[in-house]
């Protein structure tokens, strides 16, 4: 039997993934006037950004001066912007709120570790309150009455995150990107300059291919190259019906799970952290875990009902942190993956990022440790 000829595109950038990271690069870059293609084997915005909280807060993610603090408040400080401008330009409501966090302390071991935080956020010239039982309970009636205390950070904040995919596919539309799905790229051949892309009997030679693909990033192969070290981590959340009470003012963060409050009056609550390879299942024992941790946290939602279970993958690298920049042996290939709890977050600096590398040739100053090369030096 002959095969058909596989159906040959030439484009200029081509982003693998759609999720809110590739939508954000992909808006970036056809905004500064790129032409930009998007593949996902999905829907956009259908891995692990349809499961995310959207919760906005580097504080909590990380209590001390780490690297990542460094890249989520760099690109927290950019959120206001970055929503606005989406608003304008899609039209649509993208639902954000810098409305703070409250981190709730259940025990004296949370205690202990919350004053710590404070401390150093003090230090750092950070504005963040304490909360004593008395103070807590007027601040955030739905908390435990027999809670410790509370650490409000009023920086922090929320994006629906469904509202703001949908936003940037949108603005990025506008701006003359593609979008194309289901399409499953499965190998990125580098050439002396550009690539060639294989997704089924398609075939995309670019000028630079973003891997943006979050826990599929490793399960595209690249000739020549090592598979990205990325791993899934899933994340299991509930959307809860709040009872006839009066729903938390704030994201609360317990030491078991965090919770959202959607203006509509529902509970987003997050989130189990659990090695299961790519199954994106929901759980008895996850539901179980969180059910109870936020039973305790809030007693409210006891008698809450399940309006519905998420469940996503987070994109995670062996240390942690993102993987952003271009193969050392492939230039023309630049990855954009390993986001891990802060994929929303890290949107708006990760298009940015590549938008200055692929643009104006500019590395940004985060890049040693963000570098996808960083992995070959841990080799013997
Ligand atoms: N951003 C919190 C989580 O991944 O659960």
């Amino acid at each position: 039997q002959v095969r058909p000829p596989p159906t040959l595109y030439l484009v200029n950038v081509l982003v693998l993934g759609a999720g809110v990271i590739g939508a954000a690069i992909a808006d970036e870059l056809a905004r500064r006037g790129a032409s930009v293609t998007v593949l996902d084997m999905r829907s956009p915005g259908r891995g692990a950004s349809q499961a995310s909280a959207g919760i906005l807060a580097p504080y909590a993610e990380a209590h001390d001066r780490t690297p990542l603090l460094e890249l989520g408040t760099r690109s927290l400080a950019l959120f206001d912007e970055f929503v606005e401008g989406l608003r304008d330009r899609s039209g649509r409501v993208v639902d954000y709120a810098r409305s703070g966090t409250l981190e709730v302390a259940l025990d004296d071991v949370d205690e202990s570790r919350l004053r710590v935080a404070r401390a150093w956020l003090d230090a750092a010239g950070v504005r963040a309150e304490w909360l004593d039982p008395q103070a807590l309970r007027s601040f955030e009636p739905s908390v435990a009455p027999s809670a410790r205390g509370g650490l409000f950070n009023p920086a922090h904040g929320w994006v629906g995150v469904a509202s703001l995919v949908a936003a940037l596919v949108q603005s990025a539309r506008l701006a003359g990107a593609v979008f194309e799905s289901p399409v499953e790229a499965a190998e990125v051949a580098p050439q002396k300059t550009g690539a060639v892309v294989r997704a089924g009997d398609r075939r995309y030679t670019a000028d630079s291919v973003i891997l943006a693909a979050g826990s599929w990033s490793g399960r595209i192969k690249i000739a020549g190259a090592r598979p990205l070290p990325i791993r899934p981590v899933r994340g299991q959340l509930l959307h809860l019906r709040w009872p006839n009470a009066e729903p938390p003012a704030r994201v609360v963060w317990g030491p078991g799970c965090y919770a959202v409050p959607w203006p509509d009056g529902s509970l987003l609550v997050g989130a189990t952290v659990e090695d299961a390879g790519f199954h994106e299942d929901v759980t008895a024992d996850g539901l179980r875990e969180l059910t109870s941790a936020v039973g305790d946290l809030l007693p409210g939602a006891r008698r809450a009902s399940l309006i519905a279970a998420r469940v996503g993958l987070r994109p995670a690298a062996p240390d942690g942190l993102p993987v952003i920049g271009p193969l050392r042996d492939a230039p023309s290939v630049i990855v954009a993956t390993g986001h891990y709890r802060n994929g929303v977050l890290l949107a708006p600096l990760t298009a940015k990022i590549i938008a200055a590398l692929l643009l104006d040739g500019t590395i940004d100053q985060a890049f040693a440790m963000i570098t996808p090369n960083r992995f070959e030096r841990a080799d013997p």
